[in-house]
């Protein structure tokens, strides 16, 4: 019997219709965490922005709410951050503290684009929105690329402090109340890639693991340009921030996901102290086909939340991420696996649904390892080890779906350190893999368009025998 596919991702946020882009807004308050996001409600590829919404209490599964920020005189609303006006620096909140949403109102005039940022404020916990009648609270007099605003509150030295995506430059601001700007530093000159336009930055600090030292560390999105040969993706810095200026410890670019479809992530805002992780979510599209993929009535998904570590990895220090622990609620029954894989390779059963597989096995020096994700005779996703070169191909060219894109069937590549076990982490889900390599040290992101459920996974290597051992979830 053939497994009709449903149409829609079981674990991963998608509008129930219309377009979507760039999570925004990312704000954890009374308990429930928000999810604006980049919003066309009125057809399936990009369009005037709007913010959509959604909530949830648990970072998977997620509402749907009426779209919080509409255009108006000023222009579309584009990206920007939320956060909890604790002390009502604003003015805004006589009754306990409340949201202010940080964005982009975009407009196209006769003599060119003006971007500048503006407010909105919420009292009632983010269900309705009002604009700052002061909008916009800080413009720029030529620069057309002036856009996603990222707030946070620096408690050192005491006032708000704004990345800003300015070209193919971040600029930092501070503020007292959200409402004035001060213009503190330009970063990224000569540092990083410069490929596309910057967009979608964030800042903020992690300790780095087994140390006591803290480090900051910048995203930065880079958009679709002519030198990006796989499309629009995600760079980062590690280094230092004093309040005023962001100053790097490295020159040369990280990225942070080898895979194809992690773009403009950031991380919410007001994760209690208690809690204190730091948790990222993208878009999972690249805008070389974002508007074409081949979806039905709703377009784009973001991906799973990612919680970030810092972790020191030959000398280098590396943005580690892991899944959430709440990711684990959703799957019903664990079935453990040990498995000797040769040439003639073993098949591992899956039911209807997303899947979550854990695989650990000594790493071997040389030979290649195969898992394929099974769709049909002729629909598989291939993820192949070729230990030689240290390099992990996906290959999702006979995935389903390809032809609406040039680039899509290209293999996605990610070369790994030299490593004494492997470990693989993977999330299947209708219309995407995550997969996360050495406990997060390494990330590979990836649509793809099965026209079947998922009807079993095999492993086979030329590398003798190998004993896997790991978890299915489901
Ligand atoms: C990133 C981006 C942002 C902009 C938004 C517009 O994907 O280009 O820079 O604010 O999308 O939708």
């Amino acid at each position: 019997i053939t497994k009709v596919n449903p149409s829609r991702p079981y674990l991963h946020y998608a509008p129930e219709k219309n377009w979507m882009n760039d999570p925004n807004g990312l704000v954890f308050f009374n308990n429930e965490y928000h999810l604006f996001y980049q919003y066309h409600p009125n057809g399936t590829t990009w369009g005037p922005m709007h913010w959509g919404h959604a909530v949830s209490s648990n970072l998977i599964d997620w509402e749907e709410l009426p779209i919080a920020l509409y255009p108006d005189q000023h222009g579309t609303i584009f990206s920007g951050s939320a956060v909890v006006d604790w002390h009502n620096t604003t003015g805004f909140f006589n009754d306990g503290p409340g949201l202010v949403a940080i964005f982009t109102h975009h407009k196209e005039t006769d003599s060119g684009i003006v971007q500048s940022q503006s407010l909105a404020y919420s009292t009632d916990s983010g269900k309705t929105w009002i604009k700052y009648e002061g909008n916009p609270v800080l413009s720029h007099p030529s620069n057309p690329d002036f856009r996603d605003p990222k707030v946070f509150w620096h408690d050192e030295s005491d006032k708000w402090v704004m990345v800003l995506a300015t070209g193919q430059t971040i600029s930092i601001y501070s503020s007292q109340n959200l409402i004035h700007w001060v213009f503190e530093s330009e970063f990224g000159t000569n540092i990083g890639s410069h490929e596309g336009v910057w967009e979608c930055p964030d800042l903020f600090a992690l300790k780095v693991e087994g140390t006591n030292e803290d480090k900051w560390v910048m995203i930065v999105s880079i958009g679709d340009g002519e030198g990006l040969a796989y499309g629009s993706r995600t760079q980062y810095f590690t280094g230092s921030f004093d309040g005023k200026a962001f100053i790097s410890e490295h020159s040369e670019a990280k990225w942070l996901d080898d895979g194809r479809d992690q773009y403009a992530g950031v991380t919410f805002s007001d994760i209690p102290k208690e809690d204190s992780r730091r948790i990222l979510i993208g878009w999972m599209s690249n805008w070389r086909y974002a508007n074409q993929v081949p979806t039905d009535g709703w377009r784009s998904q973001m991906t799973l939340p990612r919680e970030l570590t810092l972790k020191e990895c030959e000398g280098h220090t590396k943005l580690v991420q892991h899944f959430p622990k709440e990711l684990n609620q959703w799957f019903n029954h664990t079935t453990e696996i040990e498995r000797t894989v040769d040439s003639s390779g073993i098949n591992i059963d899956v039911e209807q649904g997303p899947v979550y597989l854990d695989l650990n096995t000594p790493c071997p020096k040389s030979g290649e390892l195969q898992i394929a994700l099974n769709y049909s005779d002729q629909t598989h996703t291939v993820i192949q080890f070729n230990f030689n070169e240290k390099k992990l191909s996906f290959k999702r060219s006979n995935s389903g779906k390809v032809d609406f894109s040039e680039l899509f069937s290209k293999d996605q590549e990610l070369f790994f350190r030299d490593l004494t076990e492997l470990q693989l982490t993977m999330v299947i889900d209708t219309f995407s893999v995550e997969l996360l390599l050495n406990e997060g040290e390494y990330a590979l992101t990836s649509l793809q368009f099965p026209d079947e459920s998922l009807k079993d996974i095999s492993l086979k290597t030329d590398t003798g025998e190998v004993l896997i051992k790991g978890v299915v979830k489901q």
